[in-house]
């Protein structure tokens, strides 16, 4: 938000507001609680914060208290009244950003269910498909001369292969790990496959005093396979760390490549992935926030945060069987 823009509507509000507030002790009339709503919407627009906002208000209030013979009660009620009337389009806003969080996380549960139903298609109809193809390829080896046979058996190996990684990416993808044992076990297993496929060394380091909701655990496991998944495709990394540690009652976990790095004010909208935003609007959902770190050359860690997961937080007591 443009800091001098700020100051500029702050200024013209400190002279707006006293006289918005003398006509509204005189004459409290609807057009005045108008015009507060409009300086509200204004000072909104302009990225004024809602303390600078009560800090004008009580200024006023105050400079009116010293200069006169004092505020009467019916005086500050409708003092009260206008300065509602200015909160109006912050409090709507709160309400649209309430809103938009409570959609986000029903679309986050629809996204889920979505990628349960791929990881369940890719793990068993892939799996039996390639199982028919195996049979119906031994069956046709047993008829063929020893050296094709051989040829055959190369294509199985590799056939084999397929079904592994399949099997894996189904698992990775709707991980009963997370469900049964949480998110360090889980974490263990997605680092070990991307490892196996990308030849990256991944660490894995710091353990929970506890199990966290099921929307924690998926949120942070969502977030660290993007990240890995990024690290493989971007970085040119050859090691990765993943952390994880409690800080009071929030919990951190950072993931830090030794990759090439690049200028994260650089990515511009148009040409922009989905995965940062994704994680971002992910974390929001559980009150969590994402911080970028990375710079051309010198490696990249995202660090993940979110408040309020341990003991008297929202998660205290959260167990395998009551989450
Ligand atoms: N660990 C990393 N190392 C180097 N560059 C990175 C790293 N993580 C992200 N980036 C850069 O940030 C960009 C945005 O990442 P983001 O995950 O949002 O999108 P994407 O990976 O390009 O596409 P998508 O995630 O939608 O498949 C990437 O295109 C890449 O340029
Ligand atoms: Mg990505």
């Amino acid at each position: 938000m443009n800091a001098a823009l700020r100051t500029q509507h702050l200024e013209q509000a400190l002279d707006t507001y006293p006289r918005l507030l003398e006509r509204q002790w005189l004459a409290a009339d609807e057009e005045t609680l108008t015009q507060a709503y409009e300086l509200g919407r204004d000072l909104l627009a302009a990225g004024v914060t809602l303390l600078e906002l009560s800090d004008l208000h009580h200024r006023v209030l105050a400079e009116w208290a010293a200069a006169g013979p004092g505020l009467s009660h019916g005086r500050v009620q409708a003092a009260g009244r206008l300065f509602n009337e200015v909160l109006a389009g912050y409090e709507m806003l709160l309400r649209g950003y309430n809103d938009a969080n409570h959609a986000l996380r029903g679309m986050n549960e629809r996204l889920e269910d979505q990628i349960e139903q791929i990881a369940r298609a890719l793990h068993d109809e892939s799996g039996q498909l390639l199982a028919a193809v195996l049979i119906r390829l031994d069956q046709a080896a047993a008829a063929l001369p020893p050296q094709l046979r051989n040829e055959i058996g190369g294509v199985r190996q590799l056939l084999d292969q397929v079904e592994f990684q399949l099997r894996r990416l189904a698992h990775e993808l709707h991980p009963a790990l997370l469900t049964d044992l949480g998110l360090r076990p889980a974490l263990e297993f997605l680092a070990d496959g991307v490892a196996a496929r990308s030849g990256l060394v991944v660490g894995i380091e710091g353990a929970l005093p506890q199990r966290l909701s099921r929307a924690v655990e998926l949120c942070l496991y969502r977030c660290v396979q993007e990240c890995l998944n990024n690290v493989a495709r971007h970085a040119q990394a050859s090691h990765v760390r993943i952390q994880l540690r409690s800080r009071g009652d929030a919990l951190e976990v950072r993931v830090r490549d030794d990759g090439r790095g690049f200028a994260p004010q650089r990515l511009d909208a148009p040409a922009r992935g989905m995965g940062l935003t994704g994680m971002r609007e992910r974390l929001r959902g559980v009150d969590g926030e994402l911080d970028l770190r990375s710079r051309p050359g010198a490696g990249t860690e995202v660090r993940l945060l979110i408040p309020n997961v341990f003991q008297g937080g929202r998660d205290a007591g959260a167990s395998a069987a009551g989450r």
